[in-house]
């Protein structure tokens, strides 16, 4: 029994004051692996409070002015799920996944007529997590792999000849500011989109259609294979022959992934592990260098302090992609770990704020930085399970394919049905709508940059 008298109470009061500080910040130690567990269970569980909804009334996947973000919390959240074993928000992810769906290729009525490839890819590549992680399938509905399928099927339908040789455009729609760009993340998404279902599928049309993305950027100025430098964007203006050169981290990881499925895919194709090698360097010393303590960093934003809300995702979701790469791509994983080491315990040593664990931007300055969000808590959350590939049975946690334990039901033809991708059911759209919807990157600016620049040049 534990003594009730003032001496204890006022002892224990004093202690659990001069502890208060301490056990309600996230002291993460990297080497103790519950102790990583522990801190992506407060950096979840912070971030489902920005989630309604579950709530009655409330739209199941759709956050407060974002479309695309539910896709990437529902793929950190069954990351989670993959590698700490929580199903706590299972049921919250399923019913989400499924209920943006729209005819089984997230093109959901409601957003359909704004939403980017960007966007829909997001989803695309959530599904493809869910499969690949054997994560449970829905009862009444869509298959993950089917779903995934859908949005490569949606995809490759508007691969774009007009202008550039080939490539994706960034929107869909003509009414879109970005219509007449193609980038990065659009092609890098698809790309990887493609290599993830050609690995689980063993199906090498989705391996075809890596290669010519991959191909056609390589040919234009997105990447650089000299210097693995990777770029945001290319106008059809100029037929894609000048590049945006802002440095997004997400960028590089996207096609980074998609040339480790390739390589895995390949049963160890040393081109592919080129493009790995060359890509992985290019990140680390762009994103993580020794300036921000080799702790990944979205420098064009944080340093000023200008990171809109997609842009403070970026880092976590290249964390993650960096983490399967090291079980894919096995050559990779000594380099990887002790580096997602660093930036997991700048990221808890930011996640100490408001006596919560509320999470910063800023993972560099290795304390919170005022800031808190939706986006701090998923970036931290993708660089807390992206640690816990650091164990010895690192192998078990690798996604599988149809061949080693993957049993998502496959449909070749998903995604043909939809009625939504069409001109002839456009609805009016409202500011509020557009505020909803697409990755409205600073890459806005540059495009309206880009467009008075090339004016002005025409001009000339
Ligand atoms: C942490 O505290 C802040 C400020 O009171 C609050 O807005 C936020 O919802 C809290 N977060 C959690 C996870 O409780
Ligand atoms: C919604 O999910 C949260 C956990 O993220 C939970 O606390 C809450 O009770 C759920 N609400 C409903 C109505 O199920
Ligand atoms: C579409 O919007 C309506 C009206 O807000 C809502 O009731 C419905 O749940 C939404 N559906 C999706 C898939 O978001
Ligand atoms: C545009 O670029 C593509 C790919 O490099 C090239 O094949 C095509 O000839 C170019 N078109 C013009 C009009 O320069
Ligand atoms: C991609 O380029 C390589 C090297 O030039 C070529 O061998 C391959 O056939 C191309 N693949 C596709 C799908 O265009
Ligand atoms: C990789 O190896 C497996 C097993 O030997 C084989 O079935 C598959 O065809 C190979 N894949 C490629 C792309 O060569
Ligand atoms: C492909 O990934 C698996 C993990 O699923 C790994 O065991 C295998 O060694 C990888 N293949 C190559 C060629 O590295
Ligand atoms: C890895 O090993 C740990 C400790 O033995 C065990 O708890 C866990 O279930 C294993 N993970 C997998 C995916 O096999
Ligand atoms: C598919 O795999 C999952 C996880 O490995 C398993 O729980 C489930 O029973 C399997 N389903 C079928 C139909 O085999
Ligand atoms: C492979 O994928 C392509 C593209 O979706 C599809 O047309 C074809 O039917 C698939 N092949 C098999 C054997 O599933």
């Amino acid at each position: 029994m534990m003594p009730t008298n003032g001496s204890w109470r006022s002892r224990s009061l004093i202690l659990s004051l001069l502890l208060a500080p301490v056990t309600q910040a996230i002291t993460i130690d990297t080497n103790d692996r519950q102790s990583v567990i522990d801190a992506a269970s407060e950096a979840a569980y912070g971030m489902m409070t920005w989630y309604a909804g579950n709530e009655t009334g409330q739209i199941p996947g759709k956050l407060v002015d974002t479309w695309w973000e539910g896709g990437a919390m529902f793929m950190a959240l069954i990351q989670y799920w993959h590698f700490t074993g929580d199903a706590t928000y299972n049921d919250e992810v399923t019913v989400g996944m499924e209920f943006q769906a729209g005819d089984g290729d997230y093109m959901p009525s409601n957003y359909s007529n704004y939403i980017g490839n960007d966007d829909q890819m997001f989803w695309g590549l959530a599904a493809m997590t869910a499969a690949e992680l054997a994560y449970p399938e829905a009862s009444t509905g869509y298959s993950w792999l089917s779903l995934a399928q859908g949005v490569f099927n949606t995809q490759i339908a508007r691969w774009d000849t007009t202008a550039c040789g080939g490539g994706m455009r960034w929107q869909i729609w003509n009414w879109e500011a970005g219509y007449t760009m193609k980038n990065s993340i659009s092609n890098g998404g698809l790309f990887q989109l493609a290599a993830r279902l050609a690995r689980y599928t063993y199906n090498d049309t989705y391996a075809e259609w890596a290669e010519k993305i991959w191909n056609w950027t390589i040919a234009s100025p997105l990447i650089d294979t000299a210097t693995w430098e990777v770029g945001d964007s290319v106008s059809m203006g100029d037929n894609c022959t000048t590049v945006d050169s802002t440095r997004w981290s997400y960028n590089y990881g996207t096609y980074l992934s998609g040339a480790a499925y390739m390589y895995n895919y390949t049963n160890g194709s040393s081109e592919w592990l080129t493009a790995v090698n060359g890509l992985l360097t290019a990140t680390w010393d762009t994103f993580a260098s020794d300036t921000y303590g080799n702790i990944l960093t979205e420098f064009e934003c944080e340093t000023t302090e200008i990171c809109n809300r997609n842009e403070i995702l970026f880092k976590g979701l290249t964390a993650g992609w960096m983490a399967l790469t090291a079980l894919i791509v096995p050559s990779t994983y000594s380099t990887i770990v002790p580096k997602l080491k660093t930036s997991s315990d700048a990221a808890a040593a930011s996640c100490t704020g408001n006596n919560n664990n509320t999470c910063g931007v800023k993972w560099y300055t290795k304390s919170w930085d005022g800031e808190i969000g939706l986006e701090e808590q998923m970036s931290a959350l993708n660089i807390f399970w992206s640690n816990l590939i650091m164990t010895s049975n690192a192998s078990a946690y690798a996604p599988v394919t149809s061949r080693t334990g993957g049993n998502s039901t496959s449909d070749p033809n998903a995604g043909s049905s939809d009625s939504t991708d069409k001109t002839s059911t456009l609805k009016a759209i409202t500011t509020a709508d557009k505020a909803g919807a697409g990755i409205l990157t600073a890459l806005f600016a540059v495009a309206i940059i880009g467009v008075v620049y090339w004016t002005v040049a025409g001009s000339e």
